[in-house]
């Protein structure tokens, strides 16, 4: 049975859009079929995968028509990325970023990209989705669509605080409209040797417990290399890098059962 799990923080730059590509890279290397859905405006888990917008079709374009009663099937719009595996991936772009607009008026706005995925869930293992850097409703739709949350939390920077936020917002979500939205773990990323790291670590083990993965994912400059090169590190041989997150995606398959 397809699982759905949301990779969100309401922080930008914590490393989201890496997770949710390495995490689908794993689970695809695992023999899974994976769907990454790219629901952030900035669109760079799409121009990750080597989406190009010529013809300017994206999950925006389904979220519009649905909200019309146009029923537009995600299934067209669905591009698979060759450099990485023959991972499949829904593509955005900017023009999701005028959602919040036409969702507020209607009813149910909260479960629009569920009511969207499930049309495509039968085919698939696990569907990935990259969350936008907010509290919005485009974040909501993503934790009442999915089965499970992850939270990657940068080390390097005192953010208790954030956590805070969007763990409460996970726990209204379950309490209200989704209980089966599973807490899977907060991530640390990029954590090097500093006493920073450490310390924040700590602090986050103290809150928090088993929640925080146990090993986190290091701090390289070839995240950024990987990036530009539109292709996931899990793919490459010898990279510290993809093999965290492949360990990080078994453990995730454990927590999700
Ligand atoms: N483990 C890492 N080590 C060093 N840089 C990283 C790591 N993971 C991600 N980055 C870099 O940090 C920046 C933000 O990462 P990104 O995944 O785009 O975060 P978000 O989606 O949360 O904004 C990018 O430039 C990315 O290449
Ligand atoms: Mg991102």
């Amino acid at each position: 049975m397809c699982k759905i799990i949301a990779i969100a923080n309401q922080k930008g730059g914590v490393a989201k859009t890496t997770t949710a590509v390495h995490l689908a890279a794993a689970l695809q290397m695992n023999g899974r079929k994976v769907l990454l859905c790219d629901f952030d405006p900035q669109a760079d888990t799409s121009s990750y995968m080597g989406y190009s917008d010529d013809d300017n079709i994206s999950i925006n374009n389904i979220m519009q028509d649905y909200v019309v009663g146009k029923n537009t099937n995600v299934k067209d719009i669905i591009r698979t990325s060759d450099k990485n595996g023959g991972i499949d991936y829904i593509p955005s772009d900017i023009s999701l970023a005028t959602a919040e607009y036409y969702l507020s008026p209607i009813m149910s706005r909260e479960t629009v990209l569920k009511r969207i995925l499930e049309q495509v869930k039968s085919y698939y293992d696990y569907i990935i989705i990259d969350c936008q850097p907010s509290l919005g409703i485009l974040v909501i739709n993503a934790l009442v669509a999915s089965d499970g949350v992850v939270i990657p939390a940068q080390t390097q920077e005192f953010s208790k605080k954030a956590l805070k936020a969007i763990t409460d917002i996970v726990e209204q979500v379950q309490k209200g409209v989704n209980p089966n939205l599973n807490f899977l773990g907060i991530l640390p990323t990029m954590v090097d040797n500093t006493s920073m790291t450490k310390d924040t670590q700590k602090v986050y083990e103290e809150e928090y417990g088993n929640l925080i993965f146990p090993n986190g994912i290091s701090r390289s400059v070839t995240a950024a290399y990987s990036s530009r090169d539109r292709k996931a590190l899990c793919f490459k041989n010898n990279s510290k890098i993809g093999a965290e997150y492949k360990a990080f995606a078994e453990e995730v398959e454990r927590r999700i059962k």
